[in-house]
């Protein structure tokens, strides 16, 4: 649900979105907000009561077009209505998960100095944010998403190409990768991954992956089951970076 459908759509048309909706995997609906607005200028934003810069969205228009658009919504059905706000919960990879596993979703797309607070109270089910800044609208943020949910959609993503590998899939961050050629300016490509051995280039992964987590991120240490492999390499980790002795 949007202000700006051209934006929206110019995208859904293009890359990852249009894979996935040519493979039938998914389908992108794009809903102009300004469709449902109640005289013929169209208008679908007011001044704020009490006074203050800026126009705020009207409710109106924005509960009449969630209403129209489920109204086909069958008894039973849940159906998240996600609000992308610079107010609402950060956008994480669990979330995203956990919103890849519906059948249907709704975005709003806010614009201006953002809502009316009823649609916060009484519409929306959940509120997004894509981090600590704000922008101009929520156009981006849906897409950035609609991107991420669409990658977890089995199929979307070609054989080559793994979600599963990808930072915050297991919790950590992902390991180095090369690819050719094996020597760039002196910069060698580590040994192992061109040993062919692959029980070797896994551990190697695995190792690599806790060292850059334990280097970038170590807040996401706390939230995952280590095994008693990965205990004894990270304790391998900290002989070679000392640095990281404090950790864990
Ligand atoms: C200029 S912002 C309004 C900000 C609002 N006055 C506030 O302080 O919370 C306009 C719209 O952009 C979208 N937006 C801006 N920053 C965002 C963020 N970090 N995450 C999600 N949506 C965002 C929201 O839809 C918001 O309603």
């Amino acid at each position: 649900m949007t202000l700006f459908p051209e934006m929206c759509q110019a995208v859904y048309n293009d890359a990852l979105f249009n894979i996935a909706s040519n493979k039938g995997l998914m389908e992108y609906h794009v809903h102009n907000i300004r469709d449902y607005s109640h005289d013929r200028h169209r208008t679908v934003d007011d001044y704020t009561f009490g006074g203050g810069a800026g126009m705020l969205m009207k409710p109106e228009p924005i509960f009449e077009a969630v209403e129209d658009v489920l109204s086909d919504k069958k008894e039973g059905e849940e159906i998240p209505i996600i609000l992308m706000t610079p107010q609402g919960k950060k956008l994480s990879h669990a979330m995203v998960r956990e919103f890849s596993c519906y059948d249907r979703l709704v975005i709003i797309c806010g614009h201006y100095e953002g809502f009316d607070e009823r649609v916060r109270e009484h519409l929306v089910t959940h509120e997004v944010s894509i981090g600590d800044y704000v922008l101009s609208g929520g156009e981006l943020p849906a897409l950035v998403l609609c991107d991420a949910i669409s990658r977890l959609v089995p199929g979307v993503l070609g054989s080559d190409e793994s979600a599963q590998t990808d930072s915050y899939a297991d919790g950590l961050l992902e390991y180095p990768q090369y690819t050719r050629p094996p020597e760039y300016r002196g910069w060698k490509v580590p040994d192992i991954l061109l040993s062919g051995d692959h029980g070797k280039v896994d551990k190697w992964r695995r190792k690599e992956s806790l060292r850059r987590t334990m280097q970038r991120r170590p807040d996401l240490l706390e939230g995952i089951s280590l095994s008693k492999q990965d205990l004894k390499l990270i304790e391998e980790i900290k002989e070679e970076n000392p640095e990281l002795q404090d950790l864990i």
